[in-house]
């Protein structure tokens, strides 16, 4: 029972019991264990590898069936099976980060990144690296127009940064790979938040090669910007932050398997603000905020018996709320839906199989319960006529475009995958392309391989607009504002958007593993 209350509030640890490890033991075994676990090294163990192709396979036709990846299996390894963390406890809410200032327009606080060993269950004792002790991190709230000031501590083993995803922060406060914060030392973000930012967005490590690991230890929370006039202030609100666990059998973060690295990581457990299928109580019209910070998992939500509108995208409202049968969140992607019930039932929200092309071999997708939904049936509220008036942009005046291949990477001992922009892995010490300040630039990205990847920008927000795929061109079915987008494989996708701040600007694929791996390009905005 204790144990439920425990995860009925979100992870977190429980200092009188003293599970927190002595600081300093932990410290030394982890570092021990990271040894093992950098990329390179996974890569460079041939037992990894399980005898990739060597030759005669182009990408496309590449198959790693049967014999070749067969003791890889999906998962990479023994884990925990499914049943070992409980399901059904009430959704915890997501922890906020507490204000230190008390002057009004003003957000000050700190986080402090670092391992944190938190038990799950009487049986199940994990290892994390947490903002704060808690996972998911502290949730910030702030209001457009404030001013942020967050001070990150790195009591990690290794340099991190805080990425603001989503949030227009000026380049050298958005957590560059190039502005790591070193092991043992504290940085402060300042930033202020400009008129119509309002949006759903969230904050997460961005060091050189370290983000998939340090986003799949733990590290990650939602970051909210509320406007100052609220037409929906009146419909409650929920905040869902879905992430990805993968547990080993001892029940510790399991390292990334080879086909982790080439798919991107997908657990065993997809948890809801921490907490596995977790039920969740809609006792009205109720207005979710959904964030997909999984590493690598595709969600395809849906959710029966219930009118669904998309009503924002991840900077913002939309104008007009946009009805759905089901929405597909790509990792690093946010929503705002109203969800308006239209009996009284039990249902699940649900991940409906979605086929993303992974290479090799691998478990079939299958639909998933992430979470049982209660709910009171209810009347759509009345809702302004118009949301929010999104600023048009005009006519771009620049164009630029990006392909994304694969191919496959060998010599020096190095074998998997090279993920590429424009035939280029990431170079920190290379700028790809410069923008000016103030221009409307039209990007078209065009993802060149057999595998769905998604394609994030940092430091702005853009609008879609069109689709090609196939030869045929469409339109999309509402335009918002978005920072992260899907692209199936061989589609293309234009996009619209302008820089308002000079410096170094990052876009990458946010399957984080590909990212790591070098899926990422530099924007010099001058
Ligand atoms: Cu959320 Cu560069 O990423
Ligand atoms: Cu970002
Ligand atoms: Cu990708």
């Amino acid at each position: 029972m204790e144990m439920a209350n425990a995860q009925a509030s979100g992870i977190k640890p429980d200092r009188e019991k003293g599970i927190i490890m002595n600081r300093r033991i932990f410290l030394t075994k982890l570092a021990a264990a990271i040894g093992t676990l950098s990329i390179t090294n996974v890569m460079a163990q041939p037992h990894q590898m399980g005898n990739m192709p060597m030759s005669g396979h182009g990408m496309k036709g590449m198959n790693m069936s049967g014999q070749n990846m067969g003791h890889m299996s999906s998962s990479g390894g023994n884990l925990l099976p499914e049943s070992a963390l409980p399901k059904n406890l009430p959704l915890p809410e997501l922890q906020s980060l507490v204000n230190t200032s008390s002057r009004p327009g003003y957000f000050f606080s700190f986080l402090e990144a670092k391992p944190v060993t938190l038990q799950l269950t009487p049986e199940v004792s994990t290892e994390f690296w947490a903002y704060n002790d808690q996972i998911p991190g502290p949730a910030i709230e702030v209001f457009e127009g404030d001013t942020v000031e967050i001070t990150l501590i790195n009591s990690l083993p290794q340099p991190t940064t805080i990425h603001w995803h989503g949030l227009p922060v000026p380049p050298d406060q958005d957590g560059n790979p190039q502005d790591e914060v070193l092991p043992g030392a504290e940085h402060t973000y300042r930033f202020t938040l400009p008129e119509g930012s309002a949006g759903t967005y969230w904050y997460h490590p961005h060091g050189h090669e370290t983000v998939a690991e340090q986003a799949f230890r733990g590290l990650a929370g939602v970051f909210i910007v509320k406007p100052k006039n609220d037409p929906l202030a009146n419909i409650p609100v929920q905040n869902w932050l879905m992430s990805d666990l993968k547990l080993a059998a001892d029940g510790q973060i399991a390292p990334n398997s080879m086909m982790d690295w080439m798919n991107g990581r997908e657990g065993q457990f997809v948890l809801i603000n921490g907490a596995h299928q977790p039920q969740i109580t809609i006792n009205t019209a109720t207005r979710a905020r959904l964030w997909n910070t999984c590493s690598g998992r595709y969600l395809n939500l849906a959710l029966s018996d219930a009118d669904i509108y998309l009503i924002g995208t991840d900077g913002g409202r939309l104008e007009q709320p946009h009805k759905l049968t089901s929405l597909l969140l790509t990792p690093g992607e946010r929503a705002e839906i109203l969800i308006v019930p239209k009996k009284s039932t039990q249902v699940s929200l649900k991940a409906l199989a979605y086929d993303r092309g992974k290479m090799g071999r691998h478990a079939p997708e299958v639909t998933r319960d992430l979470a049982s939904v209660v709910m009171t049936s209810a009347a759509l509220p009345t809702l302004p006529k118009k949301l929010t008036t999104l600023p048009q942009l005009g006519e771009a005046t620049a164009t630029k475009t990006l392909e994304y291949t694969e191919t496959m990477a060998m010599g020096n001992g190095q074998h998997g995958m090279n993920f590429l922009i424009n035939g280029k892995k990431h170079d920190m010490n290379r700028i790809d392309l410069t923008s000016k300040v103030g221009e409307v630039e039209e990007w078209e990205i065009f993802n060149n391989s057999h595998m769905d990847h998604n394609f994030h920008l940092h430091g702005t927000q853009f609008t879609v607009v069109n689709y090609q795929l196939d030869g045929r061109t469409r339109a999309p079915d509402y335009i918002g504002h978005k920072d992260t987008i899907n692209l199936r494989p061989y589609e293309r996708v234009r996009i619209k958007m302008v820089q308002n701040h000079k410096g170094l600007r990052m876009y990458h694929c946010h399957i984080l593993e590909h990212e790591t791996l070098g899926m990422m390009g530099q924007l010099n905005v001058v």
